[in-house]
C-alpha cells in the first residue's frame, strides 16, 4: 500500500509487454542493461518478463532479481500453479518481489480464447492470487480485457481477488478501445462499488491501438489510479503501450491540474531513452513529444523571435528536465579528453574510466575521418559500446566497387575459434551484395525484411545508422552499425544480426530448449 496518498507508482514493462513488440526481443545482457537503467530512472516497478514463456526469460528475470536492488521486481503469470510457481522461482531472489498474474474476464475472451463461464473466470482467478500469495506477499492481479468487461462482472472479480490477498490490481485495456471519459467512469464505478478497493493500489495498463495510452492513463489516475503500467518510447504489441516518458512529463509538468507526483528522476529520460531505442533498434520518431530529436526545436521566426525574449513564451518544459542539454556542441579532432568527458556526461551517460579511454580513441579515429562531431556521434559511439552485441563474427575488412550496372564487395570476416574468411560477392546494389557475401562466408541465410538508414548527426560526411531486420525460423533479429561510410554500417548491422542468430542458437543447443508457450500465445496477451 502507497502511503502517500498523492504518490503514482511507474511500473515498467519495457522487458515484458515492450519486448513482445515485433523485433524487440533483447538478449538478457541487453535486459540486464535496461534493468539497470531503469531503476537508476526511478521507476518504482520493473515487470522484468514472464517467466513460463522460455527458458531464457526465466532467466533474465531471476538474473534481474539478483542483480538490481531498488525498484520491485515483477514477473508475469497465468492462474495456474505452475506458471506461478515458476515465476516465484525467478524471482524470490530479489529484495523485492512480485508476482503478476492475470486472467481475460471479457465476454470476447471467455468465449473465444479461454471456454470459460464466468464462474470458472472468477473461481480460477481466486485461485490464482491464492498460490500466488501463498508463495509472495506483493501480488498484483490483472483482469485482462477489463475495458471490454461488463463492469458489473469486473466489479465481481475485483472484488474477489482482493478479498484473496491481492495488493494491487491492474486494469488493463489490453486492445486499446477505451476513451478517457469512458476509462475514468470506469475507474470511478470500481471505486465506488468494489469493497476493500481502498486496501489495494489501483493500477492502469493502456495500449495505443487508437494513439490513447497515455490520455487514458491520465484519466484513470484522476479517477484515482496510483500506479500506471508503461514502457520506454512506449514500445509494445502491435501500436505500443503507454510511453513512459510522455505520462511522466505530463504529471511533472501538469502537477498543479493533477495533484500527484512519481518518484522519476525525468533528467535520466532522454538517456534511458535512447539507450532503449538503441538495443531494441526501434527508432525514435522524429517529433516524438519529450525525447524526439525535434521535441525542443523551434523553426519559424516568430517562435525563434519569442524564445530569444523567454522560453516560457514557446516551451513548456526545459529539455534539462528530460536529460536533453540545450548545447549541440560540436567536437573535433583537437578536442582533449577533458571536452570529451564532459560531453559524455551532459549527455547523460556514466561511463567507468577505463571505458571511457577507450571509447575517447574510437573519438580520435571518428574524428580523423569526420571534421566535427556532434551529440548523435558521440551518443552512437557510448550506446554501440554499452549493447555489447554479442557474437562470434567481427568484420575485419570491406571493400566495395559499384558501378551502374551493379556492385561487387570483398570482405574479410574474422570469427572468435580464429577462423579468417574472404568473401567476393556480387550483386544488384552494394547492399545486396553484402548480405549475400555474409551468408556465404558464415553459412547463414535469412530473409531481410526492413533494411533503413539515417543519419546520426548533420553535415554530408555525418556517420549513417544502418538498421536492418530479418525473419530466421519464424523469429525476427534485428541489428544496427553506425560508420561514415554507410555500406560498411550495413555490413556491421547484419553481422550484428548472424551474431544475434548464433547466439541464439548456441543458447538453444546448450538448454535443449523448449518453449513452455509458444510465442505467438505469449503475445497474445
Ligand atoms: O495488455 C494486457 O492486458 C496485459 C496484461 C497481461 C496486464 O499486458
Ligand atoms: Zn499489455
Amino acid at each position: 500500500m502507497v502511503h502517500d496518498p498523492n504518490r503514482v507508482l511507474i511500473f515498467d514493462t519495457t522487458l515484458r509487454d515492450g519486448e513482445q513488440a515485433p523485433g524487440c526481443s533483447m538478449t538478457q545482457s541487453e535486459k540486464l542493461r535496461v534493468a539497470k537503467a531503469l531503476a537508476e530512472l526511478g521507476v518504482d516497478v520493473i515487470e522484468a518478463g514472464f517467466p513460463i514463456a522460455s527458458r531464457g526469460d526465466w532467466e533474465s528475470v531471476n538474473l534481474i532479481a539478483k542483480e538490481v536492488q531498488g525498484p520491485i521486481i515483477a514477473g508475469l503469470a497465468r492462474c495456474n500453479r505452475e506458471d506461478i510457481e515458476r515465476a516465484w522461482e525467478a524471482l524470490k531472489d530479489s529484495p523485492r518481489p512480485r508476482i503478476h498474474v492475470f486472467l481475460a474476464t471479457s465476454a470476447i475472451h471467455r468465449q473465444y480464447k479461454l471456454n470459460m463461464a464466468k464462474d470458472e473466470i472468477l473461481r480460477t482467478a481466486v485461485e490464482g492470487v491464492k498460490i500466488a500469495r501463498s508463495l509472495c506477499d506483493d501480488v498484483e492481479f490483472s483482469p485482462e480485457d477489463a475495458s471490454r468487461t461488463e463492469l458489473e462482472f469486473l466489479a465481481e472479480v475485483v472484488e474477489a481477488v482482493v478479498e484473496a490477498g491481492a495488493t494491487t490490481v491492474n486494469i488493463p485495456d489490453t486492445v486499446g478501445y477505451t476513451v478517457p471519459a469512458e476509462f475514468y467512469e470506469l475507474f470511478t464505478y470500481l471505486k465506488k462499488n468494489v469493497r476493500g478497493i481502498d486496501k489495494v493500489v489501483l493500477s492502469v495498463h493502456c495500449h495505443d491501438d487508437l494513439g490513447m495510452a497515455v490520455a487514458n492513463s491520465l484519466a484513470a489516475v484522476s479517477a484515482g489510479a496510483r500506479q500506471i503500467e508503461c514502457t520506454i518510447n512506449g514500445i509494445g504489441e502491435r501500436a505500443g503501450n503507454c510511453s513512459l516518458e510522455e505520462v511522466a512529463m505530463a504529471l511533472k509538468t501538469r502537477e498543479s491540474f493533477f495533484g500527484v507526483h512519481t518518484g522519476i528522476n525525468t533528467t535520466r529520460l532522454y538517456p534511458t531513452c535512447r539507450l532503449v531505442s538503441q538495443i531494441t533498434g526501434m527508432p525514435i520518431p522524429r517529433n516524438k513529444a519529450i525525447v524526439g530529436e525535434n521535441a525542443f526545436a523551434h523553426e519559424s521566426g516568430i517562435h525563434q523571435h519569442g524564445m530569444l525574449r523567454h522560453h516560457s513564451t514557446y516551451e513548456i518544459m526545459r529539455p534539462e528536465d528530460v536529460g536533453l542539454s540545450r548545447t549541440n556542441l560540436v567536437l573535433g579532432k583537437h578536442s582533449g579528453r577533458h571536452a570529451f568527458r564532459q560531453r559524455v556526461k551532459e549527455l547523460g551517460f556514466e561511463v567507468e574510466e577505463a571505458e571511457l579511454n577507450r571509447l575517447f580513441e574510437e573519438f580520435k579515429a571518428l574524428a580523423d575521418k569526420k571534421k566535427e562531431l556532434f551529440d548523435g556521434d558521440i551518443e552512437a559511439l557510448v550506446l554501440r559500446a554499452a549493447s555489447g552485441a554479442e557474437g562470434p563474427w567481427k568484420l575485419a575488412d570491406l571493400s566495395v566497387e559499384t558501378s551502374a550496372t551493379g556492385a561487387a564487395v570483398t570482405l574479410r570476416l574474422q570469427h572468435s575459434d580464429g577462423r579468417v574468411i574472404e568473401q567476393r560477392m556480387s550483386a544488384a546494389g552494394p547492399v545486396d551484395a553484402v548480405v549475400k557475401a555474409i551468408d556465404a562466408a558464415t553459412g547463414n541465410s535469412v530473409q531481410v525484411r526492413k533494411f533503413e538508414v539515417h543519419s546520426v548527426s548533420v553535415g554530408e560526411d555525418a556517420q549513417g545508422e544502418a538498421l536492418l531486420t530479418v525473419e530466421h525460423n519464424g523469429r525476427s533479429y534485428r541489428g544496427s552499425g553506425v560508420s561514415t561510410n554507410i555500406i560498411e554500417a550495413a555490413a556491421r548491422a547484419y553481422l550484428e544480426v548472424i551474431n544475434r542468430i548464433e547466439a541464439t542458437r548456441a543458447t538453444a543447443e546448450r538448454n535443449g530448449e523448449r518453449r513452455n508457450v509458444d510465442r505467438s500465445a505469449a503475445s497474445a496477451i
